[in-house]
């Protein structure tokens, strides 16, 4: 059966509450398009507004971040619960930037992982190479190891509905694309080493999107590969471009 795919935007820390009830109300009959999943994951702040905003469309409200503890002293921090209910259905986790500014580990990544699915909230799980690691030729190692680590204790059942998005760090926001043969060279090998944790029914199911500096001039491209199933974009996700990123089949 063919993945159904799931184009998301990660509007990152951008939009006030008002400008993103600005943002759901200018996308919204733009991203229309039955064939494809459509989330926006927007700053904890505005989750609420755009949720109201975008009721009565397709778009999907998700989160960009969530804590793997229930509640207690954490302060500044998003429960699972909080998410769940304002009726988030995805959080993205793990991705580059927190990584890199917010001290994020394969660890942690793992904890809120199953914290996710034990909410049943779909987890949209980031990983991704930096240029150093693609010139040393490690970066398919690296990537399994990331994606081992984050499915730690995840059963076959739950791995079957996640999303992972593979996204080189050097073509986040720098408007450098990976090719789409270096895009399904590495969701190609995301998929085989899902396989290889689990099966191949599981391997077949998980849908992989690809980020970094996607746009309305190289989405039909990178989609059409097979084990491409969408895509995570930031720049882009911020604009009326979404709208031709969503119906890239068009
Ligand atoms: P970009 O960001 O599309 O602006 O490169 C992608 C991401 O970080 O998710």
């Amino acid at each position: 059966m063919a993945r159904r795919k799931i184009i998301a935007g990660n509007w990152k820390m951008n939009k006030t509450p008002s400008e993103a009830v600005a943002l759901v109300n200018e996308l919204k009959p733009l991203v229309a398009n039955e064939d494809v999943d459509v989330v926006f994951c927007v700053p904890a702040i505005d989750i609420i507004p755009a949720m109201i905003a975008a009721k009565d469309s397709n778009i999907c409200i998700g989160a960009e971040n969530m804590y793997f503890e229930e509640s207690g002293a954490y302060t500044g921090e998003i429960s699972p619960n909080m998410l769940v209910d304002a009726g988030v259905k995805y959080v993205v986790l793990g991705h580059s930037e927190r990584r890199e500014y917010f001290a994020e580990t394969d660890e942690t990544v793992n904890k809120k992982v199953l914290k996710a699915f034990e909410h049943g909230i779909t987890p949209i799980i980031c990983c991704g190479e930096t240029l150093t690691q693609r010139k040393q030729g490690i970066y398919l190692d690296w990537i399994r190891m990331q994606i081992k680590i984050a499915f730690q204790n995840v059963t076959a059942d739950q791995a079957k509905t996640a999303v992972i998005a593979y996204e080189p760090i050097w073509a986040i926001g720098t408007g450098e694309t990976a090719t789409s043969d270096q895009a399904e060279e590495v969701c190609g090998a995301i998929r085989a080493c899902i396989a290889e944790v689990y099966d191949e029914a599981t391997a077949e199911a998980i849908r992989i999107q690809y980020g970094g500096s996607v746009n309305a001039g190289n989405a039909a491209e990178l989609f059409a590969k097979p084990d491409i199933d969408g895509g995570l974009v930031g720049g882009a996700s911020l604009k009326a471009d979404f709208g031709k990123i969503v119906n890239y089949n068009k």
